[in-house]
């Protein structure tokens, strides 16, 4: 991505208080803020096409504490994806309810199979099941969709809205987990996980990450390792300092150019009716 004119200068949104003071001693470094209206067409047109001449999936990982926004963001960036390049995308979600997830309007599965017709859905394993044995229909539906979806060319985008619950269904489906973070982009597939915190996910989940996205935390342990993902610690706690949780924004970054971009979703996500798959449908799977 580059930089867009529009950019304003760097501004504090956040009230000073003791926390940002011990940190004003680091320079903080001038990151372009821009709504992302502005950002995100170009963001669909270059996500997993780093390399024009070989486009490789590229993987996302989106951190914050709840609430922060991650959810929003993501359905922003794979409706705007949807609509820009048509590349089909499951979205995996595991609460009992997710007013967010519900504002893309994409039809609701949890069969595996209809998940290649519908092109666009979120797949959702929901049981009036309790405990134990909610977790074991959520890991069966789950690790089935994750096998189906597991061919060569597959061509998905999947994205995982609690990598760090999923993954605490089952050792097998932790083991197929680490299989998509690792060799998911020879088998054409993205992954867009979304998390609470660096830490208690496995470290494929970051050396794999191409694109990360954080949400400022409040607490200073995490503070601490969401900037460890950005670079320099000092510099990157400076600059989540100067984000506003109120506005919902984010620090957004790639892995290869290093391009970094402070933002925030600044339109409301409203239902977008998918587009013709034609050829670029089913057919084109090979199963
Ligand atoms: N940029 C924004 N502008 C206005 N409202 C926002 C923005 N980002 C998020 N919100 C609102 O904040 C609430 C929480 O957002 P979201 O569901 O994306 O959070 P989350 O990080 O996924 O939380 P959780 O971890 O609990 O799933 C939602 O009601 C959402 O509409
Ligand atoms: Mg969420």
């Amino acid at each position: 991505m580059t930089t867009p004119k529009e950019q304003t200068p760097q501004q504090t949104n956040m009230p000073a208080t003791a926390t940002t003071a011990r940190t004003t001693a680091t320079e903080v470094p001038n990151i372009p803020r821009v709504p992302w209206s502005k950002l995100g067409p170009e963001f669909a047109m270059t996500w997993g096409r780093a390399d024009p001449k070989d486009p490789q999936p590229e993987h996302m990982e989106i951190l914050g504490i709840s609430g922060s926004g991650k959810t929003l963001f993501c359905c922003k960036v794979c409706q705007e994806r949807m609509i820009v390049r048509k590349t089909p995308i499951v979205m995996i979600a595991t609460k009992p309810a997710d007013g967010t997830i519900m504002r893309l309007g994409w039809p609701i599965t949890d069969e595996p199979s209809k998940v290649r017709k519908m092109g666009w859905c979120i797949f959702w394993p929901r049981t009036r099941k309790t405990g134990t044995a909610r977790k074991e229909y959520q890991r069966d539906r789950i690790q089935a969709l994750l096998d189906y979806l597991w061919v060569e060319g597959s061509n998905v985008i999947v994205v995982f809205d609690d990598l760090g619950y999923t993954q605490s269904l089952s050792p097998e489906i932790r083991d197929t987990l680490e299989m998509y973070l690792r060799e998911g982009r020879s088998a054409g597939i993205t992954n867009v996980v979304i998390k609470q915190r660096p830490q208690g996910a496995r470290r494929e989940a970051h050396s794999e990450t191409n694109w990360t996205v954080a949400f400022p935390p409040k607490d200073r342990n995490d503070l601490e390792r969401f900037a460890e993902l950005f670079g320099d610690k000092r510099t990157f706690m400076a600059v989540f300092d100067t984000m506003s949780p109120d506005k919902h924004e984010f620090l957004i970054k790639h892995a290869r150019t290093g391009d970094m971009f402070i933002s925030w979703i600044d339109t409301p996500l409203v239902p977008i009716d998918p587009p013709d798959q034609g050829k670029q449908g089913i057919g084109q799977y090979k199963r």
